[in-house]
Parts: C-alpha cells; structure tokens; sequence
C-alpha cells in the first residue's frame, strides 16, 4: 500500500512494505544519498536524519512508523548549505573521509535547535553514538560550540 511522507518539505508518495527502513527509502526510492550506510543495527549514527525534529536513526526506523512527521536529511538541512551547523563544519574543516559527517551533522544540528548553551557534557551526551572512524570529535565538538555561538 503507497505511503505518504513528506521529505524535505516536498511530499512524496512510496510503494514500499511499512516494515522497510527509513535509510533505504531515502537512498534507494527517493535517491537522497547523503545519509550512509554504516553499520545497519543503530551503533554507528552514519545514517541519522532528523523525524520531526528529533535525530533518529534511520536504519532502525520503519518507514511506516513515520506517519506524518516530517523528514529532514542532511540534502534539505538548509536551501543553501548556510545552516550554522554547516558553517562552522566548513569553518573548521572538521571532515576527513566524511563518511559518517552528514550523521554527525544532523545530531549535532538537532542539539543546537533544543539546546542554547551546550556544555561539554550535553555535546558529549548527544554525540556519543555517532562514531568518527578518522577521529574528528576534537573539531566537531568546537563546531557545535561555534554554531551555538558558544566560546569554546
Ligand atoms: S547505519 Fe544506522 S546507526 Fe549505523
Ligand atoms: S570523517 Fe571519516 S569516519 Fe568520520
């Protein structure tokens, strides 16, 4: 049976079983391939997007337990790429291989909307399950502090 959700503000219709995960709607039905394939089982964080608001794990999330929140992923984070998470990531050139960025971005871009001053401890808590195989935590951590205007 089609299901209706709404991805980056545009609406779209899939045909898919509602068991399917949410990561390989938008990869392979929707060809939005800016959310990764890591580990598949909700460890890694490579394929996190935001569902109605909240940074989730799409690899984990059926498609038919989406209903009507919308879908926001790392391609319709911001029109133009100038979301403040987006900026102080270029600021500080925080990716290597860039493999897992879009996760962390997204994580870290679902932090700063609902946190205005994040401590250490509240970036540490909320980015702890998005793994870096290259080791960038040093950077992300300073380009959160720097998207929530905070000194670092
Ligand atoms: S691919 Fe989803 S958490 Fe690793
Ligand atoms: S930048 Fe390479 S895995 Fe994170």
């Amino acid at each position: 049976m089609p299901l209706k959700l709404t991805v980056n503000n545009v609406a779209a219709t899939v045909d898919v079983s509602p068991d399917m995960p949410l990561l390989w709607v938008l990869r392979d039905v929707l060809n939005l391939k800016g959310s990764k394939y890591g580990c598949g089982i909700g460890v890694c964080g490579a394929c996190t997007v935001l569902v109605g608001g909240h940074a989730v794990r799409s690899c984990m999330t059926k498609i038919g337990a989406v209903g009507s929140q919308p879908v926001t992923t790392i391609e319709g984070l911001s029109p133009d790429g100038l979301h403040p998470v987006q900026v102080a990531w270029e600021a500080l050139d925080v990716p290597q291989c860039g493999y897992c960025q879009s996760g962390q971005i997204m994580t870290a871009a679902a932090l700063v909307a609902k946190t205005t001053n994040p401590s250490d401890s509240d970036i540490d808590e909320a980015m702890r399950g998005n793994l870096c195989r290259c080791g960038t935590y040093q950077r992300i951590r300073q380009a959160i502090k720097l998207a929530a205007g905070v000194k670092a």
